[in-house]
């Protein structure tokens, strides 16, 4: 693995109020772990992390220019956790999680949260 991230990461957020803890600690874990996999995996000259208010909840999305990927033909085997971890944190917290990428079409990665 390489550890010297070129990437450049930039982190935006507007209005969101504070939310239910639960729902603060899966959309925490969410960005730790889409981050980590655009860090990892798509070689992006840019990532953005971007948090905005949707309703009384929030938005939260995670956009890499990296290589992409087909979200249908990752093994579910064993090893290949996050995006399992991912959609279960957003049910979990009564929200949900889109994956949109494709090979050459970089990653966005999406989770909404109801707040309340
Ligand atoms: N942002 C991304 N850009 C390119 N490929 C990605 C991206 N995110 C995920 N992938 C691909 O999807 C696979 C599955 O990702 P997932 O997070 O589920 O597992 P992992 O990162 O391989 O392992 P783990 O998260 O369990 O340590 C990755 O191995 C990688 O091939
Ligand atoms: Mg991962």
């Amino acid at each position: 693995m390489d550890r010297a991230h070129t990437a450049r990461v930039t982190f935006t957020s507007s209005g969101v109020r504070a939310l239910p803890a639960a729902q603060e600690e899966a959309l925490l874990r969410v960005a730790q772990e889409a981050l980590h996999n655009a860090l990892r995996h798509s070689g992006a000259a840019h990532v953005d992390v971007v948090l905005e208010k949707n309703g009384q909840g929030a938005r939260l999305r995670i956009t890499d220019d990296g290589s992409g990927f087909d979200p249908k033909t990752v093994r579910r085997a064993g090893r290949h956790l996050g995006l399992v971890s991912m959609r279960d944190r957003a049910g979990g917290a009564g929200g949900r999680l889109t994956v949109e990428s494709a090979p050459g079409k970089g990653t966005t990665i999406e989770m909404e949260v109801p707040g309340g």
